[in-house]
């Protein structure tokens, strides 16, 4: 039907985050040679990217043994002289605090199975069966931890997110790709031709009003997706969790250096402080929040980024009690840099690596992370490049999948077995702005 996209054709990437960044790369490894890149931000890594952050936890452990196996092979990956200096093997401390529900107890419970099934991954794993064994595997963690149980993976490890993007968009301009920034960068549609068979993209349309001619559209634009790609529906939902920060100082980021990702499935988790910035990390994970479109019924990612810098008072409370559980001399401090971080859902966490269907093989949407993309950063551009070249996924999960439009609910968070409570909207959770008047 369609011949294919050529090694010299023009192609387009909207996004300048982890999924963009990874398939310039990839695209270029694999011969093509006319790739543009367009990011709204001004600077890479964008602020407005989910993985614009000091880092992210990458670990093998997955219910579904497809994405395990995808995971230590990037975790290799991980270990090459590009990605190398981003990747921190410090462990994963994955456990629940004896206020746990039934059904984080059960998640932990399936997670530390499939670590355990993993024949590669198995040797690293040490079991955590009361308070004394977290201690011994970590001892800065000098709090209460009520009730903690679970384990250490110590094959897992974090990303330095922010800094990686950086590396990457180093490496894919020193290898040719053209990147175009600000209001060069930001896109208002994909620009489409009637053909016999229906439409054809022709490129893409700038904010500046500019057109730029492409024989391949490839949209990564994240929580963003749905404005670009309004096919997509209900298909994938833009959700955001809340992240903050302490700042400590010089002495407390050193007297923590090293200290595994400390989590505890229903308070969230903590990272090794950054030895840059003096930041340590905090996620309160949950259902996450929503900003649906009353009139479409679509939830989008906010256009700025003012309306995501907050973090709602629930989410402070539970940062809060990780802390005293875990580190209680920084449970008091000031939270700083709260913001919401938004991504795209999918219901069943699957990734979507697949042409727009109707758009004769011309659109090719790059979305679903699903809050777990990051850790595929050095390996997911190759599965894109496999796509172009074969027409086939790796996985058939990640193809488009036809859904009933009455069927579709919108609305899944509290059902993924991974993830604790539902999602709320944007709109509820707001600061209230209190008048002046
Ligand atoms: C709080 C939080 C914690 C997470 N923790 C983890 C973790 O521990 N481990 C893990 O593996 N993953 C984690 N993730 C997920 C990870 O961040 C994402 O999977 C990953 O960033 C998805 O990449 P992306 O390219 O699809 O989107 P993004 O990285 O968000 O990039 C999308 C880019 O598109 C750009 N864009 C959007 N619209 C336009 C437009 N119209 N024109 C031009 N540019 C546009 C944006 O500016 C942005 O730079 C987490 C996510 C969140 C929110
Ligand atoms: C890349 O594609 C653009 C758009 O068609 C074209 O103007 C440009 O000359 C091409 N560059 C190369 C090096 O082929």
């Amino acid at each position: 039907m369609t011949m294919g996209v050529q090694k010299s054709d023009p192609i387009i990437i909207v996004g300048g985050g982890a999924f963009g960044l990874s398939t310039a790369l990839h695209l270029t490894r694999s011969g093509f040679t006319n790739i543009s890149v367009y990011e709204k931000d001004d600077h890479i890594p964008p602020r407005y990217s989910a993985a614009n952050d000091l880092n992210k936890i990458v670990r093998a452990e997955y219910e579904d043994p497809f994405y395990t196996d995808l995971t230590i092979k990037a975790i290799a990956e991980w270990k090459t002289p590009l990605f190398a200096p981003f990747f921190h093997q410090t462990g994963f401390l994955h456990c629940v605090s004896g206020d746990a529900s039934q059904k984080a107890i059960d998640t932990l419970a399936r997670f530390r199975a499939s670590a355990e099934k993993n024949a590669q991954i198995k040797p690293h794993v040490v079991p955590l069966d009361n308070v004394n064994d977290v201690r011994q595997a970590c001892w800065q963690l000098d709090g209460p931890l009520t009730g903690w149980n679970g384990y250490l993976n110590r094959f897992d490890g974090y990303a330095h997110s922010g800094n990686a993007l950086a590396a990457v968009y180093r490496a894919a301009q020193a290898a040719g790709v053209r990147f175009y920034l600000g209001e060069h960068g930001a896109v208002d549609e994909v620009v489409y031709v009637s053909t016999l068979q229906g439409r054809k993209s022709s490129g893409i349309r700038t904010k500046d009003g500019k057109f730029h001619p492409s024989s391949l559209v490839i949209v990564a634009a994240g929580g963003a997706v749905g404005r670009l790609v309004p096919e997509l529906g209900k298909k994938v939902v833009a959700k955001s969790w809340s992240v903050a920060h302490v700042q400590l100082t010089d002495e407390e980021t050193s007297a923590l250096r090293g200290i595994p990702i400390t989590y505890a499935r229903d308070l969230g988790f903590l990272f090794e402080p950054d030895p840059k910035t003096n930041l340590l990390k905090i996620c309160p994970m949950g259902g996450g929040f929503i900003n649906t479109d009353p009139k479409t019924g679509i939830s989008h990612a906010p256009d700025t980024l003012e309306e995501s810098a907050f973090v709602p008072d629930h989410d402070e409370k539970q940062m809060r009690k990780l802390l005293a559980h875990t580190l209680p001399a920084l449970a008091n401090r000031p939270l700083v840099k709260r913001s919401l971080c938004w991504f795209a859902d999918t219901d069943d966490s699957d990734f979507i690596i697949d042409y727009v269907p109707g758009t004769s093989d011309s659109v090719v949407v790059l979305s679903g992370d699903s809050g777990h993309g990051f850790k595929m950063f050095p390996i997911f551009g190759s599965w894109v490049s496999d796509f172009l070249e074969h027409s086939r996924q790796r996985n058939a999960q990640w193809r488009w999948k036809q859904t009933d439009p009455n069927a579709e609910k919108g609305n899944w968070g509290g059902d993924v077995s991974w993830r604790l409570g539902e999602s709320l909207e944007l709109k509820d959770i707001r600061p209230k702005v209190v008048s002046k008047l």
